[in-house]
């Protein structure tokens, strides 16, 4: 049924995170009305203030209590689920703690959503299910050895919309390539080599490359990202064929073109020496080689593409960074 992005009721589970704030706003903006459920383990307390500022309802709580879900799931017709352990080496220390938040908890949340009569559901997995697997780019149907408990986490929760799927919800999985932009935390267990990379050069402090440097990313900015979680949250469907779908740009970037790109940057700007030369640390454990998103799938049944473009989004944290502006 065609919903109006005025009437459109959403939760954004994990609102206070790095993506789910950047989903959270833009909702508000396209004017949802909006909860946001966050326990602020890796969320902050800023970004919950600010979306309340703004208008949306927050719920400070943990996806794993069901008085929490209740309590967000009041009044809701569309559910973004973005809560989770997101951090591949403290799924590698505590698989346990990963699997409660992220599978079992997505599980009751799903009950809780069908006991409420709720069946539109955007939900974050990550490119990380792809494991080991050889070709590039992936397409969503291939995929390796999964090489953590983080990825056997994203895949159970596919399975579990594709279950939901088959029952008649409107459901859909996201697989998230590398998601940078502004707001992400250049530190703590969920940072990526984007943030510490521009915070480490902009205080002319050297890079450290783990493992070489070729390996390759697919860096997706997370304006499009959240553009497309808020689209899916209201549009009318048509429901898409697949269950699944990858979200990145089709490009992949070596380390060591990143750290090239963020140099010439950073000279245009009038920053220069050594510190621009990266330092060379060993490979970190479990780190895939390369990864790159096939958008075939993505850009034929949804229509959507990436807009903003690595150098873009990169001169846009360092302007920022730096306090030129942006
Ligand atoms: P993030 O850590 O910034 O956001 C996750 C949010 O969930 C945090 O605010 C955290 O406090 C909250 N949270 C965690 N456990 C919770 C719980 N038990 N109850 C309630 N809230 C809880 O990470 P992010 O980068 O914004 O990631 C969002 C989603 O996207 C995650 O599901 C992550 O696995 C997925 N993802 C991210 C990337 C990426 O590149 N950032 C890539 C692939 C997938
Ligand atoms: C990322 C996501 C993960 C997601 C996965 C999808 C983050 C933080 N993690 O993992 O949630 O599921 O993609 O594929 O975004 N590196 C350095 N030096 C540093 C830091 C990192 O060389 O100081 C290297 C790492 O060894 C790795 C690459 O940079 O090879 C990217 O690392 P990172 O940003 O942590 O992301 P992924 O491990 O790809």
């Amino acid at each position: 049924m065609p919903r109006n992005p005025e009437t459109v009721k959403t939760l954004v589970t994990g609102g206070a995170g790095f993506i789910g704030a950047r989903c959270a706003a833009l909702a508000l903006e396209s004017g949802h009305e909006v909860t946001v459920l966050d326990d602020l383990s890796t969320g902050l307390r800023s970004r919950f203030d600010a979306l309340e500022a703004a208008g949306a309802r927050v719920v400070l709580g943990d996806v794993r209590d069901a008085n929490a879900r209740a309590s967000a799931l009041e009044g809701v017709d569309a559910v973004i689920h973005l809560a989770a352990q997101g951090s591949v080496p403290r799924s590698m220390e505590d698989p346990e703690a990963t699997m409660d938040v992220n599978v079992h908890a997505t599980d009751r949340l799903l009950e809780d959503m069908e006991e409420r009569g709720l069946y539109r559901l955007v939900l974050a997995s990550s490119a990380a299910v792809y494991g080991d697997v050889d070709g590039l780019p992936h397409t969503e149907d291939l995929v390796g050895a999964r090489q953590s408990p983080y990825a056997d986490s994203k895949w159970a929760n596919e399975q579990a919309v594709l279950r939901r799927r088959q029952q008649g919800w409107e459901a859909i999985a996201l697989r998230f390539f590398n998601v940078y932009g502004p707001g992400q935390r250049s530190e703590g267990p969920n940072t990526g080599v984007i943030p510490i990379f521009v915070k480490k050069m902009c205080a002319k402090e050297a890079p450290t490359l783990f493992g070489g440097g070729s390996q390759t990313r697919d860096f997706v900015h997370v304006d499009d990202v959240a553009r497309l979680l808020v689209r899916l949250a209201s549009d009318a469907w048509s429901h898409p064929p697949r269950a699944v779908y990858n979200v990145g740009t089709g490009k992949q970037t070596s380390l060591l073109e990143l750290v090239q790109t963020l140099a010439a940057a950073l000279r245009a700007r009038g920053l220069k020496g050594d510190h621009l030369i990266p330092l060379m640390g060993p490979a970190r454990s479990g780190d895939l080689d390369h990864s790159m998103a096939d958008l075939a799938a993505i850009t034929a049944d949804l229509g959507w593409r990436p807009t903003v473009s690595l150098d873009d989004g990169l001169g846009e944290l360092i302007d920022a960074r730096l306090g030129h502006g942006v």
